[in-house]
């Protein structure tokens, strides 16, 4: 377990700022020459040293840019961030606001600083109040500050020197803003939870250690359970189509089902599914092997439900909720499902598998079948899906499709405010026929919507309830130099949770 920042929220009155003590002050500077309070106390404090810096064009303020000053006299920290918040009145969009306070605690990070302190900007941002800033300040504290700490070179592990931040405001603050705190904070929590799954190698990371793991999760709380089933009782249950994927691989193939229950007992919970292929070669229809190595991602949409379900628990949100992961290893092994193969899944259709790279769906038809036993409220998948998607949307957007427009319009807002953000994309009948197999019930692939014709495969088994598809292909994990797991979508759907409770 990650050690926990210690995060603070004081009143400031002006003429206290020269007396924080702190190895780093954070201070937000707007483009308009005119200095906020907060600026101008300071500018007093350090003998005009601001405006001094501002005439040289050093403190522009516009968003984006930032400037420090080192070792001021007149006030008792070692350094002072000063980062542009952009026009006075402006009117900030929720994306830009985020952006501001994301380099604010940037800022720091880059510095050793072992504490810190913030004095949080007046910004005007579109719908939200500080309520808002402050979940999104302390969850970027906890998110921007991960390090993944398993890796084997220790020599140029990235150390985070940062234990403690103090947010200042110019209020005293509420019961509402401490909980906006901690909510951000254990969103945070949790989506470094989740990156932590989605970088550890495929060789640890199998369908038992996702098991376990959860199991050690339930241990650690007291409202959640954990139950784990293995290949013989999937077998016994019919779950022919997830066992499918995982028949090549000498992994065992695991069903995990976690349950929170904070709310009323007999109150209908809502579920989450998640993908858990802890790597996907592509099986007999193998993949090409350059970037092979990102398919150990592809259990991150299993990795946001575990730690979604923990940011539950840990915040004794009132709400009951059930986590189903459906994972397996996706191998071209001996005895590894071939193009053309036939299964019958736990729903009782059949399924022709066209192309056992697309095995994702595969896994998730089951599971989504076996979670009507909770009598769900609303079911939620996440996995990364399609590659499609990825071209559909890129790295920003998460695709979102459904068969219902109220559950879909409430993650396409919680997705807004949490700033981890999904696009509907549409799932009419004309796509289904794609998926026309001469030899079953539906072919596993088709089409030319790859996004769309994924979820509509997915929606031939939840037609009993209200759900929803997150591909988070694009979005879960990066590649390239920044290449790993972002932790997404665990804000969005503990925004969402919090947001029905
Ligand atoms: N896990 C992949 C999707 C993926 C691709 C995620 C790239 C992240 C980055 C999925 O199992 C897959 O292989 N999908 C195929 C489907 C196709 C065979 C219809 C794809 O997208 O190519
Ligand atoms: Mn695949
Ligand atoms: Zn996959």
């Amino acid at each position: 377990m990650k050690k926990r920042l210690t995060i603070k929220i004081n009143k400031l009155s002006l003429n206290e700022m020269s007396k924080i003590k702190t190895d780093c002050l954070v201070l937000g500077i707007n483009s308009d020459k005119s200095l906020n309070k907060n600026v101008l106390e300071l500018d007093k404090r350090t003998e005009g040293s601001i405006k001094r810096l501002q005439k040289k064009d050093y403190l522009k303020g516009n968003i984006g840019s930032s400037g420090y000053l080192a070792a001021p006299k007149g006030i008792n920290s070692d350094l002072i961030y000063l980062i542009g918040i952009g026009k006075s009145k402006e009117k900030l969009s929720m994306e830009k606001a985020k952006s501001i306070l994301s380099s604010m605690i940037s800022s720091i990070l880059t510095t050793k600083a072992k504490n810190a302190s913030i004095i949080v900007p007046d910004m005007k941002v579109e719908g939200q109040d500080l309520n808002w800033v402050i979940q999104q300040l302390s969850y970027l504290a906890e998110n921007n500050s991960y390090t993944y700490d398993a890796k084997i070179n220790k020599k140029d592990k990235k150390v985070i020197s940062l234990k403690k931040i103090d947010f200042y405001i110019s209020s005293s603050p509420n019961a509402l803003i401490r909980k906006s705190l901690r909510i951000g904070q254990a969103i945070g929590r949790g989506s470094n939870t989740a990156k932590d799954f989605g970088n550890l190698p495929g060789n640890i990371c199998t369908p038992s250690y996702l098991g376990n793991q959860s199991k050690a999760a339930a241990r650690k709380y007291k409202n959640l359970k954990c139950r784990v089933l293995g290949e013989k009782e999937m077998e016994k249950l019919g779950m022919h189509c997830l066992l499918s994927v995982g028949a090549g691989s000498a992994q065992e193939s695991k069903l995990v089902i976690l349950e929170y229950s904070g709310g009323k007992k007999g109150d209908k919970p809502h579920a989450l599914v998640g993908k858990g292929i802890t790597f996907d070669t592509g099986g007999i229809s193998l993949k090409p092997g350059a970037t092979m190595d990102e398919m150990k991602f592809d259990m991150c949409g299993a990795a946001s439900v575990i730690s979604t379900i923990q940011v539950m628990a840990e915040l004794k949100v009132p709400l009951n909720v059930v986590a189903i992961v459906a994972s397996a290893e996706n191998m071209p092994g001996s005895k590894a499902t071939k193009p053309g193969d036939v299964v019958k899944t736990l729903s009782g259709q059949t399924v022709e598998i066209l192309n056992t790279d697309a095995e994702g769906r595969l896994v998730l038809a089951d599971a989504l079948t076996y979670v009507k036993k909770f009598d769900p409220k609303t079911v939620t998948d996440v996995a990364t899906l399609t590659g499609a998607c990825i071209i559909a949307l890129g790295h920003a957007t998460s695709g979102l499709m459904s068969n219902s427009d109220k559950h879909a319009s409430n993650l396409f807002e919680a997705g807004l405010k949490s700033q981890d953000k999904a696009w509907r994309l549409p799932i009419w009948d004309v796509y289904q026929k794609d998926l026309n197999s001469n030899f079953a019930d539906i072919a596993n692939i088709g089409g030319r919507a790859g996004t769309i014709t994924a979820a509509c495969f997915l929606s031939r088994f939840t037609k009993d309830y209200e759900w929803a598809h997150l591909d988070v292909a694009g979005t879960a994990h990066l590649s390239g130099p920044a290449k790993g797991s972002s932790g997404r979508p665990v804000p969005l759907l503990s925004q969402f949770l919090l947001d029905k409770a």
